[in-house]
This record gives C-alpha cells, sequence and structure tokens, in this order.
C-alpha cells in the first residue's frame, strides 16, 4: 500500500507492464466475445485452477473445526440489513424488519435485547391495497442507524412504505446500555430513508444533518441525494436536493455508499461524497449501460439564490472506472458498483477508497476490487467538464469559458472571502451548474488495474471491508469480502517489484447455511471480529484462523497470512508488538526455507499398500494442504529407479482430491507419489504403493468363495466378471463427464460428493481386497503355479 500511495498517477501509464496474469486474463475476456461462454469457461478455468484460497471451509466444517464462528438469529428473520458497531462501548446494533437489537460485540451468544418498533397499521393496510407483499414489504424494515451524539443514535425504518425516524437513546453507562427508542419523537423519515426494504440506500450523518442517497416515493422513481437537517429544535424540517426526474442530474441511481471527507484545513471546504451506480446518459442512447460514479457536495451548499433554490449549486461527478485491460486495447469493464469501504489514514483528508464491483455482461460472471486515492478522485473533479449541445449532439469535453469561482468549489475563503455562501455565487456559475454535473475524465483505480478479481467462480462479492495490518515484513491491506451466495472471503493484495500486484486468496468461509447474499459487514480492529449479517442472522467471525493453516512452519509460512506468525510450536495470532525472534512470517514471499528450520528434509512419507483389481477403478486421496498449490504425481514402475510425471491419460484423471485411475491394468501398479508445489517449495503429501490385483484370479476367488469346489461355478463367475466389466464402463463415461468438470478446477457439488463416496466405497473396497488378497495367495499357493505374483512381468506377458 504504501508503495501504491507513491504512485505518480500520469507516469504510471507509460511505465506500469500490466501483471502476467490480466494479460493472460484480457486474452481470455477478448476470447469470451468471439467464443461461445462454454469455451470460454474451459479455458479460462484451466488458468483459474491456482487461484482457489488457501483454506476453504464449508457451513459444516466451519462448525467442526471450531471456526470461531457465533451465529446469532434471535430475531425475526428476514433483512437484518443495517450494523452499527460501538468499539469503545462494546455493543453491535442490528436493524431487523420491526425490531431493533442490541448484541453484545464480544460475544454475540449473550442474552440480547430488543426494541419492538413496528408499521402503524393503517400504512400496513395501505401497503397491502398497494399491491405489495406483506411478509416481504410492509414491516417497519430498519435501514439507517447513525450514530447521533455521545448517548443518541438515529433510527429510521420503511414503516411500511411510509418511513419513520426517531433516536434511540442509549445512554452513559457501557456496561448496561439504557436502549430506549424515543416513540414520542417519531419523524417523517421522507428523504432519509427508501420506502422500500430493497432499494438500494446510502446515509451519512454529520454535524447534525443527515445526507441520504434515496427515493422519496412509493414507486422508487425520484431518487435523489439529499441532505436534511435533524436538529431536534427545529421543528420544520429544512431539506436541499438534486433536482428530480432530470437525467442529467442523477438517472436511475442504485446508491451504494456515502462519506464526509475533509478537503482542506477549512471546515468550510468540507465535502459529502455519494458512490452509486445509474443509467451513463454519456453511454450510447442504445444501449442501457450502467457505470458507476462518485459525486460530491459541499457541506456548506445552502442553493442558489434565484435559481437552483433548495437544489444543490456544488453537485459534481465523474464516471469511477474498475476495468482490466487487454492486448489490442480491449478492456474488461467492471461496472457495477457494489460497496465502497473508506480506509481511514492517518491523513483525514486522503482516506483510501475500496471499491467492489461486477460485470453487467451477460455472457459470464466476475467481481473486482479497485483502490482509488483521493487525489485521483480529487483530479477528476478539477479537470473538464461533460458538456452535450442538444438532444442530438454527442457528449465531448466542454472547452468553453468556465465561470469563476470554479463551479463544484465550496464558497470559503480559501478561494474567494467575498463568496460567504453559494447564495453568493455570480449567476453564471449558478446556470453552469444547471447543465453541467458530470466531468469528463473518470476516476482510474491507483493501480491501474484491480488488486483483487474473480471470474468464473459461483459467486459474485457484494461487500468490502479492508483492515489495514503491520506485519513482520511490512503493511498490508486485508480485504474481508461477503458474496451474494453467504460466503466470506479474505485475501490480500501483495506489491511485487515494478508496480506489480499478487493477489492471494486467504480464505473462503461458508458462513451462512443457504445461499444468501451477505447483506452488511462490521469489522472490530479492537477486538479482532467481523460481524456479518445476512437475511438469516449475524455471523460473529474471528479474523484469524491460523491453527488450520497446519501444525508445522511450513504450513503457516506459506500460508502467507498477515494475521498469523509461526511462534516456534503452533501457528497462531501474529502480534507486532511482541519481540520478533521467535516469529516466523514472510507474507511476501511465502518461503520456508528462509523462515523454517524444517523446511529441509520433509520426505519422510511411507508408501501406503494399496490394491486394486484389474478393469476396476481405483482412487489414491491426495489432499493438498493449500488449495493453492498445484499437486504434481509421479509414478514408479516396480524393480525401476526412475519415475515418470503424471500426464493427463485417459485412463487415469487428476480430481480436486487425488487421482482416479479407471479400468486398472495391471502395468499400473508401481509407487505413487503426490507431492504439492507452492512458491517453489514441494511438499511430499502421500505415497502409494500400488498392487494390481489380475481379474481372473479376483473371478476366481470370487466363484470359490461363493462356492468353493464347483469349477464350474468358476467359469460362470467369469461371464458375471464380464458384464459387470460392460455396466462399468457404462459408469466410467460417467466418472469422465465428471471428470471434466473436476480437473478444469470448478467446484461442482457433484464432484465433491461423488468423491467423498469414492474415498468410503475405497475404503471399504481395501480392507475387502486385503481379505480377498489373502485368500488369492493362499489358492495360488495351494496352486503352486507361480511362487510370487509379480504384476509387472504380467503387464509383460500381455
Ligand atoms: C472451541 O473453542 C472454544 C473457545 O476458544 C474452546 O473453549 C473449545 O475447547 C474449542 N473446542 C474444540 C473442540 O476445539
Ligand atoms: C410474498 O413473498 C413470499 C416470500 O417471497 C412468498 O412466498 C409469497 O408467495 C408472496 N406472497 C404474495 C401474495 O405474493
Ligand atoms: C443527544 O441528542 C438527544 C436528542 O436530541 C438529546 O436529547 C440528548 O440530550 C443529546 N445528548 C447529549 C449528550 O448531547
Ligand atoms: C469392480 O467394479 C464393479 C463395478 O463398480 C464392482 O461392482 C465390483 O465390486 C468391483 N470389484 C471389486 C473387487 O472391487
Ligand atoms: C523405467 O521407467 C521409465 C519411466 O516410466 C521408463 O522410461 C523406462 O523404460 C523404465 N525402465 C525399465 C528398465 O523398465
Amino acid at each position: 500500500m504504501s508503495q501504491m500511495r507513491n504512485l505518480e498517477p500520469g507516469k504510471a501509464w507509460t511505465v506500469l507492464e500490466p501483471v502476467k496474469v490480466w494479460t493472460v486474463l484480457g486474452v481470455f475476456l477478448n476470447l469470451m466475445l468471439l467464443l461461445p461462454a462454454t469455451t470460454f469457461m474451459e479455458t479460462s478455468a484451466t488458468t483459474w485452477r491456482h487461484s482457489g484460497p488457501r483454506l476453504q471451509l464449508s457451513h459444516k466444517e466451519m462448525h467442526w473445526t471450531n471456526s470461531s464462528a457465533v451465529f446469532w438469529s434471535g430475531g425475526v428473520s428476514g433483512g437484518y440489513q443495517t450494523l452499527l458497531l460501538d468499539e469503545s462501548a462494546g455493543w453491535l446494533l442490528v436493524g431487523g424488519r420491526d425490531h431493533i437489537y442490541l448484541l453484545h460485540s464480544d460475544n454475540l451468544a449473550l442474552p440480547t435485547r430488543s426494541i419492538y418498533w413496528p408499521a402503524v397499521k393503517e400504512h400496513v393496510d395501505h401497503c397491502r391495497l398497494a399491491g405489495k407483499n406483506v411478509s416481504t414489504d410492509c414491516g417497519n424494515y430498519i435501514r439507517l442507524l447513525q450514530p447521533f451524539n455521545k448517548t443518541h443514535v438515529y433510527v429510521c425504518g420503511t414503516g411500511s412504505y411510509y418511513p419513520q425516524c426517531t433516536y434511540l437513546d442509549l445512554g452513559h453507562s457501557t456496561e448496561e446500555p439504557l436502549f430506549q427508542l424515543q416513540d414520542h419523537a417519531v419523524e417523517s423519515g421522507r428523504g432519509k430513508c427508501p420506502f422500500s426494504p430493497q432499494e438500494s440506500f446510502t446515509a451519512r450523518l454529520t454535524d447534525g444533518e443527515l445526507y441520504a442517497g434515496t427515493s422519496v416515493d412509493f414507486m422508487g422513481a425520484n431518487a435523489a441525494i439529499f441532505r436534511t437537517s435533524i436538529h431536534s429544535s427545529s421543528s420544520h424540517q429544512h431539506y436541499i436536493r438534486t433536482e428530480a426526474y432530470q437525467d442529467h442530474w442523477l438517472n436511475e441511481p442504485e446508491f451504494v455508499g456515502s462519506f464526509s471527507i475533509p478537503d482542506t484545513h477549512s471546515v468550510d471546504d468540507d465535502k459529502v461524497y455519494f458512490f452509486f451506480k445509474e443509467i451513463a446518459v454519456e453511454s450510447s442512447q442504445w444501449d442501457r449501460k450502467v457505470y458507476s460514479r462518485v459525486a460530491r457536495v459541499c457541506k456548506n451548499d445552502v442553493g442558489g439564490k434565484r435559481s437552483l433554490i433548495n437544489r444543490w449549486s456544488t453537485f459534481i461527478k465523474a464516471r469511477l472506472v474498475c476495468s482490466v485491460s487487454g492486448p489490442g486495447g480491449i478492456d474488461t469493464q467492471f461496472d457495477e458498483l457494489e460497496d465502497i469501504f473508506m480506509l481511514e489514514s492517518k491523513d483525514s483528508q486522503n482516506p483510501i477508497i475500496y471499491g467492489v464491483f461486477s460485470t453487467s455482461s451477460s455472457v459470464f460472471r466476475g467481481s473486482a476490487v479497485c483502490v482509488y486515492s483521493m487525489a485521483s478522485i480529487r483530479a477528476a473533479f478539477n479537470g473538464p467538464f461533460a458538456h452535450k449541445e442538444g438532444p442530438d449532439h454527442r457528449w465531448v469535453e466542454y472547452k468553453g469559458r468556465i465561470p469563476y469561482p470554479r463551479p463544484g468549489t465550496c464558497p470559503s475563503a480559501t478561494y474567494d472571502p467575498l463568496h460567504k455562501s453559494t447564495r453568493d455565487f455570480p449567476d453564471d456559475v449558478v446556470s453552469f451548474m444547471r447543465g453541467h454535473h458530470l466531468m469528463w475524465e473518470p476516476v482510474l483505480p491507483a493501480t491501474r488495474h484491480p488488486v483483487f478479481m474473480q471470474v468464473n467462480v459461483p459467486h459474485i462479492l457484494r461487500k468490502v471491508v479492508v483492515d489495514r495490518v503491520e506485519a513482520e515484513d511490512g503493511q498490508y491491506d486485508i480485504l474481508h469480502l461477503g458474496t451474494d451466495n453467504g460466503k466470506v472471503l479474505k485475501a490480500l493484495s501483495v506489491p511485487k517489484d515494478s508496480w506489480e500486484t499478487e493477489e492471494i486468496l486467504l480464505e473462503e468461509l461458508t458462513v451462512f447455511q443457504s445461499h444468501v447474499p451477505i447483506l452488511s459487514m462490521e469489522l472490530s480492529t479492537k477486538r479482532q471480529q467481523l460481524y456479518v449479517s445476512s437475511e438469516e442472522g449475524v455471523v460473529q467471525l474471528s479474523l484469524q484462523r491460523c491453527q488450520l493453516y497446519g501444525k508445522n512452519c511450513v504450513d503457516c509460512c506459506l500460508a502467507r497470512d498477515p494475521y498469523c506468525a509461526w511462534d516456534g510450536s503452533s501457528c497462531s495470532r501474529y502480534f507486532p508488538t511482541n519481540k520478533r525472534r521467535a516469529r516466523r512470517q514472510d507474507v511476501k514471499h511465502g518461503d520456508p526455507m528462509s523462515q523454517c528450520h524444517d523446511a529441509g528434509g520433509f520426505d519422510t512419507v511411507e508408501a501406503k499398500l494399496v490394491y486394486g483389481v484389474e478393469n476396476n477403478a481405483t482412487f489414491l486421496e491426495c489432499l493438498p494442504r493449500s488449495q493453492q498449490a498445484p499437486v504434481k504425481w509421479t509414478i514408479q514402475p516396480p524393480h525401476n529407479h526412475t519415475s515418470r510425471l503424471f500426464q493427463d491419460e485417459a485412463r487415469m484423471v487428476l480430481m480436486k482430491q487425488g487421482l482416479l485411475v479407471q479400468r486398472l491394468e495391471p502395468g499400473d501398479a508401481g509407487l505413487y507419489t503426490c507431492s504439492s508445489l507452492e512458491h517453489s517449495f514441494t511438499q511430499v503429501l502421500t505415497r502409494y504403493n500400488l498392487q494390481v490385483i489380475p481379474q481372473q484370479s479376483m473371478a476366481a476367488s470370487q466363484a470359490r468363495a461363493a462356492d468353493p469346489g464347483a469349477e464350474a461355478a468358476g467359469v460362470r463367475g467369469g461371464n458375471g466378471g464380464h458384464d459387470q466389466r460392460h455396466a462399468h464402463l457404462n459408469r466410467n463415461y460417467k466418472d469422465l463427464h465428471m471428470m471434466g468438470v473436476a480437473s478444469m478446477g470448478v467446484a461442482s457439488m457433484g464432484v465433491d460428493e461423488y468423491c467423498e463416496q469414492m474415498w468410503y466405497r475405497e475404503k471399504k473396497k481395501q480392507q475387502k481386497l486385503r481379505q480377498l488378497k489373502w485368500k488369492q495367495t493362499q489358492i495360488d499357493n495351494r496352486k503352486a503355479r507361480v511362487r510370487r505374483h509379480d504384476y509387472g512381468e504380467d503387464a509383460h506377458l500381455h
């Protein structure tokens, strides 16, 4: 990150060499436009195989492994959309349907309190009569929880399509918060809170004024950016807004986030920034393209005097770009802003802005995280305006005279002491502002490309919070990402030499049982906890699960998790303040050779003896400790000291959980070694000594087992084996089909289940086979045909 801030925007364009992986992706994305979707999936999956998470836990495994997750669902389910965390007081407010809940942020399992705040009955009736769904729409959904002062929180709910707001008194005591709703002070929530529980919405309460991006009608058509004064003293509520139904102000916006950020040392220059997406007026009229935007208004904007009365006179907006460039100049745009996070830094004027985007492409799904500096956002707002002469003209860069003071600047002594208020602005400034809201230049990400990207995965990213942490080798920004299917990912971007970055996916945790979207996330750095909500409930998640990375220094080091380090005896939480000597961590390179004493002689894995039957399938399990580590199999035939590297063959299939050998041949016998390769560090994981039992002996021994002494039965048994083989072949086609999915790294449920079955079947089979082998040896000894079975020689004879 420190490297990123030193970026000189102008220079980076020419200096920047695209990271290898982006280039590869670029090719795919371009190909994708030409090829049918399936081909694209096949092609790209091979490249993305390595980008799986280091640690992947299903919802069940979250419980089994004691993965520091506490689940709370004590309320009326259906949309715990709003969270508010008070770090110092130690509580977490959860806004749900008709209720506000008070949870202990130390432990969500501790007793909770709740306040029942329903919608008024006549509004529920009205909502139903208007054709809305009573069970999903006509409640009082809490959409806003914002700190107001030391004791009070401002709270708004949809009120069954009749938004309402009031204060929540938490009192002074942190041990026993008061937690009382000021029922007597309920006021209209118009312009502060949406009518609908589903409408996207943002609001920020600062200095007694509420800035909100919301609609103010039943249909959600009249959307605007509002500022409402909520000083309880003023009885009539004054507000200022963007102009209604004018698409060059806002065009079907979906609001995502808003922040108050100072611009200079003077409070008069303070601005509020809004992040949203909308239908792009400047793109072609014919395709309704969605663009992401950043807009800003001055906090001291009071509107114009003769025109723009009660309308923003400083509202300007710019396009927010998050894209991947491909060769040939074709960019893939991640146009749809999903969430925005402001990472505060020591310099309050220059927080770092993280955005999560998704693609609107109908061909494939993808998400990306881009980072923006305030400098680049300000540069766009200080640049040229966009201009459209008339309905039949195109959008162009405005090259005419720009009036003074420059439209979009706040009235302050910084620029001109004569303009004390926006009402003092000259007429030409106000009239320019009526027609020019859009900037010509877009805002580009600080690293020019996304810091994290996921394409061709079964989810899209919906939420992000970022934790800046100190590690042994520097500072890292850890991304905690919520998906649309109940998962939380932990990722980071490691700066490499010469502008490149490497993305690392550390964890993929399924925190909710059903595949529900993550609605809200709050991070407690003090408690090292993450609070994640969906319509099912709220999950409290520890930021690290270091012990699950492995029980040795090598695995701990290879994980490259800045939260974790090898402390000499276990992989545990890293504290930057601790003495350095015993802490082993290498986030940048993940090189165990430099960190771990035991990294050398690691190949002490003994070979397990397994039996397979000729023409049957066998499965050799090998689970890499990291999803990121590619697995390599080597095969060494008996009586031969040279081993060969496994390559995809018709009968041998590399699956996610191991090697599937179909229709065993006697020549398949040998020593199978599975090793993983990660950051040029090789580890032997498992080793098998595979013996192949010829089918004839099998049939014979089976027949004998069924009816000892009957020679004829042996023949029938042989035929039976033949039929069985046909049936088995059919199954193999199915296997192959499934393998087609598995080996491409697309985690499909079917394959996982299949493999799970495979293990159990294999375990039972091995038991049986050992007995059979024993019996067979008895028979063979008795017949004294051969003294010892050597399947390698058998293969030679065939
Ligand atoms: C799970 O974690 C709790 C709290 O840290 C601990 O008390 C308990 O022993 C753990 N259980 C298992 C099975 O590891
Ligand atoms: C209301 O929504 C629920 C949940 O989505 C659904 O099951 C129900 O059928 C809906 N009712 C009506 C009247 O549409
Ligand atoms: C906070 O605001 C509420 C509502 O206006 C008011 O009643 C209360 O006295 C304020 N508390 C403090 C500590 O200022
Ligand atoms: C061989 O495969 C068939 C079909 O899956 C199975 O029914 C049979 O039991 C297998 N034989 C042995 C010895 O495992
Ligand atoms: C030993 O195995 C290797 C690799 O499979 C093979 O190329 C070589 O011919 C084998 N040597 C003998 C003597 O069988």
